[in-house]
């Protein structure tokens, strides 16, 4: 009696802790997948990309309990082997190259996205990343982003880490960065060729207002 007792309460206990374990959501699962269609992964480090649980994938998070992708932690760091510190320009056998899908979006819960290492030359920062509300942490260094930075990143409220160094922007640092008011580390350090003294002026314009807001 007492044994089928214990049998019924650990399957009771295994099938709490199912329910706990919180899966993937389904269409957080095809955003990610619409994201590894839009980009050339040479040496297949996605390859744990597949099934319905996205939640045990290669650099993805979820939160335990919700089960909503809270880390994209994709930052190659097979390519910190390839020479990176030589030459900002990463043409390696590991990087991943080509477009970010705004699918990513459906990420909503996302508080940390790195993308470091990886080779997005013939590409911008998307406008669209200064959508993801709830983003804490942005890691796009050595990543050969070109063009401008997008002011819409000014409107991620709740950054504290900002990590764009290493890149080949033109043009000028947007002011709206000076936006993100909880911001406590940023860096564009070797971003703008050798248009520097333009750019330190431009930050230390931004720290001005920085300081400005928390005056007023
Ligand atoms: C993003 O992914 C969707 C779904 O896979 C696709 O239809 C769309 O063309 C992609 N967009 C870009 C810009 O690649
Ligand atoms: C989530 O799970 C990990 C690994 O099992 C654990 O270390 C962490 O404390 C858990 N977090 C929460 C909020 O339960
Ligand atoms: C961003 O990524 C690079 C390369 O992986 C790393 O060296 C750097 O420390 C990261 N920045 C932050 C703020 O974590
Ligand atoms: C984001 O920022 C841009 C430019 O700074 C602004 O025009 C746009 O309205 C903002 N979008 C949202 C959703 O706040
Ligand atoms: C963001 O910064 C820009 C330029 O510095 C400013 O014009 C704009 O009003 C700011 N937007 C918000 C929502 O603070």
């Amino acid at each position: 009696m007492n044994n089928v007792l214990v049998f019924l309460f650990s399957l009771l206990i295994i099938q709490s802790s199912r329910i706990l374990a919180k899966e993937c959501h389904k269409e957080e699962r095809d955003a990610l997948l619409s994201f590894k269609a839009g980009i050339s992964d040479p040496s297949n480090l996605l390859s744990s990309w597949h099934g319905d649980d996205c939640c045990n994938w290669w650099g993805v998070l979820c939160d335990n309990s919700t089960g909503y992708v809270v880390h994209l932690d994709l930052g190659n760091q097979y390519n910190s082997y390839w020479s990176v510190e030589l030459s900002n320009s990463i043409s390696s056998p590991y990087a991943f190259t080509g477009e970010i899908n705004q699918s990513l979006l459906g990420l909503k819960h996302l508080t940390y996205i790195d993308l470091s290492l990886n080779d997005f030359s013939t590409t911008t920062i998307p406008e669209f990343i200064g959508s993801f509300e709830n983003l804490q942490y942005l890691n796009l260094s050595y990543s050969s982003f070109t063009g401008e930075i997008p002011p819409q990143l000014g409107n991620l409220s709740k950054l504290f880490y900002l990590d764009l160094s290493n890149s080949k922007f033109t043009g000028k640092i947007p002011p709206e960065l000076g936006n993100i008011s909880n911001l406590i580390f940023l860096n564009l350090g070797r971003s703008y060729g050798s248009d520097v003294e333009d750019h330190v002026v431009s930050f230390i314009l931004f720290s001005l207002k920085q300081c400005n807001n928390y005056a007023t």
